[in-house]
């Protein structure tokens, strides 16, 4: 057996998990154990910005994005850790900024920043800049940064690593165990401190903008071992995804501009968000794509909406709502301007449509993007357990696979990168301090057993079911019945279809029995996760009776605060899903409509 030993282990190498392991190696022996090579990490695909109230070039302040935040959760997220990230900021910015991330300059050489969904000058209603940004690929720089800064400060690297399990000794976490792609060995990291950054679980839906890495591994590993998983019911859908294939457009061409046009031609965000249009928060511009399709008012009929960033779109609607660039001047862009701004989207639509986005309209849909729910953790980055709060000794998790909860019911756009950051950023040095405080857990004798016997049935199945066939149809069925609309019946159809397919995946055939990459045996594995996750989804979805943030319900279609103000908590098991609830924190900002 393979035993390797560290004081913290972080699982997962996108922005959280290089974050957490920076920290976490300033005072303990780390290292990060990742599916893929490191840079590979989704955190590369977040691409307008980093949320932080700098005021570079207007007026801002922290809590006016602590208030932005508040109000784009639909009032669900926690206003204390809301108020505890946006303060955060600006610090972690400049701290990016000093370890060498290249952003974006004005033109005095401060850091440059745009408007995005939801972010807001607090006297006027109307968009503030507050997205840092490097062009269209401030993830990609973040994620290249951090892993510089991983490496100068000597953190261990298991790359191409599949983390199977958690272990727990005495209901502590004292390591995990993986398979090594290469070999198909099974390896202990045995741990003091284990933090999981395994990001989200996007691949549940057909149409998303998330990678095929994305398969939930750490809130299903979590969940088998007894943990709950929080808010599973709220995913987030991003309104421009290229049409058909879910690739993300960023919100930055809209910061820059761009607007949304329906088959008429027509802005139709002006009905729907009157102050700040097609800078709304994401949750009601996907509905309201989704309302003008259903209209009739979708391109040539079709699902999808016409993304305009061209030159001559963006001046007149610029002239139109007064919109002026910082010195006063007003607000005209040329074509060299919307190139290098947003190099990788205009490269993206020419390379997979055809499309140049300087001449032509962008055909875009509502992607699945981003999974608000996950493992409950406080702002610390310590693992909860119960609806009381109780902490795990030993486990962390942060970025998109935890719940802090920061976005509530809807997250902000930047709020992601500035997520990872932040409570990658306390994990670490949580996980670290924690670690420095105790002795290794002596490790079980069966530490392995249970993720020997999941690789083990799944090799030694006799079944014929096609990992891909039950894969599409998981998927279909969340995008028609658990996507931006919902009801009881399409929610009641979509927990009894992924009970069906996860008896089917009983019987999956997996072709390849060898050890060496054996890519066909861990896609298996990781359709089990999105299986178990897509079950939890639409279970907590339809027993939330109520529309709050992404989780829009045609048969409960208003907010219930009297009583939905609470997060759930499900636990799975072999036949059921138990479901509980906590209260939201609510410090200074009362519910109230929300109006944009
Ligand atoms: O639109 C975007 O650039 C995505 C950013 C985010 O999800 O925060």
């Amino acid at each position: 057996m393979n035993i390797h030993k560290f004081e913290v282990i972080v699982v997962g190498a996108g922005g959280a998990g290089l974050m957490a392991a920076l920290y976490a190696s300033r005072n303990a022996d780390t290292a990060v154990i990742s599916k893929l090579y490191p840079t590979r990490s989704h955190t590369g695909a977040a691409q307008g910005g980093v949320g932080a109230a700098l005021g570079n070039t207007e007026e801002d302040y922290p809590e006016w994005h602590t208030y932005d935040t508040v109000k784009g959760s639909d009032y669900l997220g926690d206003q204390e850790e809301i108020e505890f990230m946006c303060s955060e900021a600006v610090s972690t910015v400049y701290e990016l900024e000093h370890m060498g991330l290249p952003f974006s300059r004005t033109p005095e050489g401060k850091i440059a920043q745009r408007p995005f969904g939801g972010h807001t000058n607090n006297k006027t209603g109307k968009p503030v800049r507050r997205a840092c940004y490097a062009a269209d690929r401030t993830g990609h720089m973040i994620l290249q940064t951090l892993y510089q800064q991983c490496i100068k400060n000597n953190v261990n690297f298991y790359d191409e690593f599949q983390v199977i399990d958690l272990i727990t000794v005495n209901g502590a976490a004292a390591g995990v165990v993986a398979v090594e792609l290469l070999t198909g060995e099974l390896h202990i990291f045995h741990a003091k401190s284990v933090i999981f950054a395994t990001g989200g679980h996007g691949r549940i839906w057909e149409i998303t903008s998330n990678a095929y890495a994305y398969s939930g591994d750490g809130v299903a590993i979590t969940l088998r071992r007894g943990i709950p998983a929080e808010d599973m019911e709220f995913f987030q859908f991003h309104p421009t995804g290229i049409y058909r294939l879910g690739i993300l457009i960023t919100e930055g061409v809209r910061g820059e501009g761009g607007v949304l046009l329906n088959d008429k031609g027509e802005r139709f965000m002006e009905q729907y968000a009157p102050t700040v249009k097609d800078l709304a928060s994401r949750d009601v511009i996907s509905r309201a794509m989704y309302l003008e399709m259903q209209a009739g008012r979708g391109i040539g009929g079709k699902r999808y909406m016409h993304l305009d960033v061209r030159p001559e779109t963006v001046n007149k609607y610029a002239a139109s709502d007064g919109r002026k660039r910082p010195d006063g001047s007003p607000y005209v862009v040329t074509a060299e301007e919307i190139l290098s701004k947003l190099p990788d989207i205009v490269d993206f639509c020419r390379t997979y449509l055809g499309v140049d986005p300087v001449t032509q309209p962008m055909p875009v849909q509502p992607t699945a993007h981003y999974a608000m729910g996950g493992i409950p953790t406080n702002k610390f980055g310590e693992v909860v357990i119960d609806e009381k709060n109780t902490t795990m000794p030993g486990l962390f998790a942060a970025g998109e696979v935890a719940c802090v909860s920061v976005h509530g019911a809807n997250r902000l756009g930047t709020n992601s990168l500035l997520d990872i950051l932040v409570f990658g950023k306390y994990s670490g040095m949580k996980a670290a301090e924690f670690a420095k405080g105790v002795d290794f857990l002596s490790l079980p004798s069966d530490a392995t057993d249970f993720a020997r016997a999941q690789i083990d049935e799944l090799l030694s199945s006799s079944g014929d079911e096609r990992p891909e066939e039950l894969g599409n149809k998981m998927k279909s069925v969340m995008n028609d019945h658990v996507g931006v609309f919902r009801t009881e019946e399409g929610m009641t159809k979509a927990v009894e279809a992924i009970r069906e397919l996860k008896a089917r995946f009983k019987n999956i055939r997996v072709e390849d029995k060898g050890k060496i990459f054996n890519t066909d045996l861990l896609t298996a594995w990781e359709l089990g996760n999105l299986l178990d996750l897509a079950e939890v989804t639409a279970a907590a979805a339809l027993a939330r009776k109520e529309s709050r943030g992404a989780h829009a319900r045609e048969d409960y279609p208003k907010r219930d605060d009297k009583n939905w103000m609470k997060h759930s908590f499900a636990w799975l098991s072999e036949d059921k899903i138990e479901l509980r609830y906590k209260p939201v924190v609510i410090t200074r900002f009362e519910p109230k409509e929300r109006v944009y």
